[in-house]
Parts: structure tokens; sequence; C-alpha cells
């Protein structure tokens, strides 16, 4: 039987603390400016990904969650793929016709998320880094993770942090080629072992201008977006680095309220204005600031994306008290079970029954009591999560492509 040239990989979704937005070249998608993400864990938000080369496939081919996609109406896709198999073929003329040719054979490609696509959250992270990572594997190329975020990148400008596990900067480099605009880690994940987030899936019916058209009307209308890039940035990532390296939380929850506020002022001073957030998203970080009144310190913090979707930092201490709040406050929809509104991975409630009901701490119980509930199913469900590792190389077991490579 002829050998099966073939790899698995998963790879995780990371949320910016510090955010990108804004390019300087849209084709290489060069950056603007820098930023920061943390990377979040493949256990609970994940994308899997199988490729396979074979000189008998009739060209390159791609399912998505189970539906097959069009490779060629994609530019950053073909991007992609045919940047990893330079490096391969670069590979091969080293090699002088030792190595097998896999960069002139087409790929078959299949991939999927742990999460529901429906759940609004960001995928195209995940999805270009296991593309990437899952390419790497199977050409065997030398480069390091950061080495590739440079290819990652091209498919997507966050997939390029998502090449990386743990405490994650982006640099916007200056080099026209790209270069110098990649990622890199500032820390792994078992420098800050306390740090966790929740992911508040919220209710929205309105689809979002894309990132990547919002982005472009922001680099060409908004004026604050031009003080944002010279001089805010830059001190927000030097000082995020230092809040990251001293383990200060106060810190680093502070710039990422304060990165993730003037990102949305951006976008509302673009022209015509971009609103990602809602009413429910409003009242969480309302929320989360009387929270950390109540307990007389920084202890959460609040981010949001290109929607309505609440990222809430906190360190594992508090998490009981935050959820508590956060459960009572935003009631689950009716017609979904506790467990599955919050499946409490990591045991902090001994029964499912307890959520939404009492909240331990008087100053929050008190703030739960004076702010009282939301309409229920307002936040559709919560994710807990701590800070993951990068992308992982999966056993041929975990293929996601059947015998024929379909
Ligand atoms: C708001 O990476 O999705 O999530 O490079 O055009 O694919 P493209 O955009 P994308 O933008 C993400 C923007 C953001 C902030 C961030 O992740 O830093």
């Amino acid at each position: 039987m002829a050998p099966v040239y073939e790899a698995t990989v998963s790879a995780p979704v990371n949320i910016a603390v510090i955010k990108y937005w804004g390019k300087r070249d849209p084709t290489l998608i060069l950056p603007t400016n820098s930023s920061l993400s943390v990377t979040l864990s493949q256990d609970h938000l994940s994308t899997r990904t199988t490729v396979r080369a074979s000189p008998d496939f009739g060209g390159d081919r791609l399912w998505l969650n189970g539906a097959e996609e069009d490779v060629g109406a994609s530019r950053r896709l073909a991007n992609a793929i045919a940047t990893a198999r330079g490096l391969r073929a670069a590979l091969e003329d080293q090699a002088g016709g030792g190595a097998v040719p896999l960069s002139q054979w087409p790929v078959h490609v299949c991939s999927e998320n742990n999460f529901p696509t429906a759940a609004g959250l960001a995928s195209s992270a995940s999805g270009y880094a296991a593309l990437v990572s899952a390419l790497a594997a199977l050409y065997e190329l030398p480069q390091s993770a950061s080495e590739l975020s440079r290819v990652a990148r091209v498919g997507s400008g966050s997939a390029c942090r998502s090449m990386l596990g743990g405490f994650v900067a982006w640099h916007a480099g200056v080099a026209a080629d790209g270069s110098d605009s990649l990622a890199e880690q500032v820390a792994a994940r078992q420098h800050w072992p306390e740090m966790q987030a929740l992911v508040l899936v919220v209710s929205d019916q309105k689809k979002a201008v894309s990132s990547t058209a919002g982005m472009q009307t922001t680099v060409e209308t908004s004026a604050l977006f031009a003080e944002r890039v010279r001089t805010v940035v830059p001190a927000r990532m030097a000082a995020m680095q230092r809040a990251i390296a001293e383990r200060d939380f106060a810190a680093f929850a502070e710039i990422t309220m304060k990165d993730s506020n003037q990102f949305h002022a951006v976008c509302l001073d673009t022209y015509p204005p971009i609103s990602y957030m809602n009413d429910t998203s409003r009242a969480i970080a309302g929320l989360v600031h009387a929270f950390n009144a109540a307990v007389g310190r920084v202890a959460a913090a609040y981010t949001y994306d290109a929607g309505p979707n609440a990222v809430i930092y906190a360190l594992e201490p508090d998490m009981r008290a935050l959820v508590e709040l956060l459960a009572y406050c935003f009631p689950r929809p009716a017609d979904t079970a506790p467990e599955a509104f919050y499946p409490d991975p990591f045991g902090l409630f001994e029964s499912p029954a307890s959520v939404g009901h009492a909240v331990a701490l008087p100053a929050v119980a008190a703030l739960a009591e004076a702010t009282g509930r939301f309409p229920a199913g307002s936040v559709r469900r919560i994710i807990h999560t701590t800070v993951g590792d990068g992308p992982r190389v999966l056993s041929p077991a975990q293929s996601l492509l059947d015998s024929a490579g379909l």
C-alpha cells in the first residue's frame, strides 16, 4: 500500500487585550499597530484540521464544518496554502531530489470547530492557525511557530497570534514584505496559572460588519484612530507586557477594558459608524465595573471583539462570585438546561441548582439584588476556560478524512 501523507492538528482561539484593528497592507495583512492576546484553552474552544497530500487528487479541496467550500473563491486561503507550499518547495530543493515532492501534489483539507459556529465566536483565527500548523506538520517544515505565524497572518491577521500559547504579542513590524510582522510569546500560560476567562455568548439578530471591511473604513475615516495608532497603542503594549511580567491583574484589567472601549470608540468614530456592542454587552460592562467596586479592587476585566459577545478575564479565586453574579443577573434561556448554560468545568458549584440563586459574598449579593435580572436568554451560555497552549499535533486516529481522503 502506498504511504499516506497526512497530518491532523488542533489550534486555539485567542482573545486580544490590545486590539488589532486596521491594515497598512490588506493583501499581506500587515497591521497599522501591534496587538496582544491571550490564547484560550483548546479543551473548550478549538479547531481541528486534517490535511492530506496525494498525487491522485484532482485539485485542492476543503470541507469546513461538514460542508465543502470553494477553495478558489478565497484569495486568503489560496495565499496561505501557496505560502506553506513555497516553504516545502524550498526544503525539497535543498534535498536535491531526495524528498517526496509533496509541494507539487494537491491537498484535501477538512476542518471542524468544537464550538458551534452559530455562537458567533470568531473562528478564522483558530481556523487559519490549524490549517497552517497542519500543513507545517505534513510538510515537516523546520520553521518555529513564530516564523510560521507569518503564514497564518496572510489568512487572517488575528490567526498569527493563535500559533502560540499563553500571552502573545503580534509585532506590527515595519518591513514592506511583512517579514518582521509576526507573533511572539510574551509569557507561557504557566507563568500566570490563576488567569481564567469567561466567554459570554450574547444573543444577537443583526449581522455584524465584518472585521475586514470595518477596519478598512476605520483607517480611511476615523480621526481618533490615527491618535490611537500613533500614541495610545505603543504605550499600552509596553504597559501590558509589564503587567503580565509582574502578574499585576489590576493593571492588566484596566488596560484590557480601556483598550476594548477605545476600539469600540474608533468604530463609532468611523463614518458611517460601526457598532458591535448591544444593550446586553453594555450591561455586562456596567456589571463588571459594579463588581469591581463591590469587592473593592479591580478583580475582573471585560473585552469585546467585532460582535456583542463578552469575554471576561478574572483570577481563579474570584470566579465563583463572578459567575454567580452573572448567572443571577443574566438568567439562562428557558429552553437551556443549567448544565448547558454553564457547564462548570472546574466544579465551582457542587450542584448546578445553586447557579443563579444565592450569591456567596454579601457585597456581591447586594449588588445582584440592586441590579436585578435582565430578560432570560440575553446571555445564551457561559463558557468558562483557562489560558491555553499553542497548536497540537494529533495522532492519525484523530483524522477527519476517510480512507479515500474525503
Ligand atoms: C476585533 O483577524 O478577523 O478581533 O485580518 O481581516 O481577517 P482580518 O481580521 P481579523 O480581525 C480581528 C479584529 C478583532 C481584534 C483582535 O483580534 O485583535
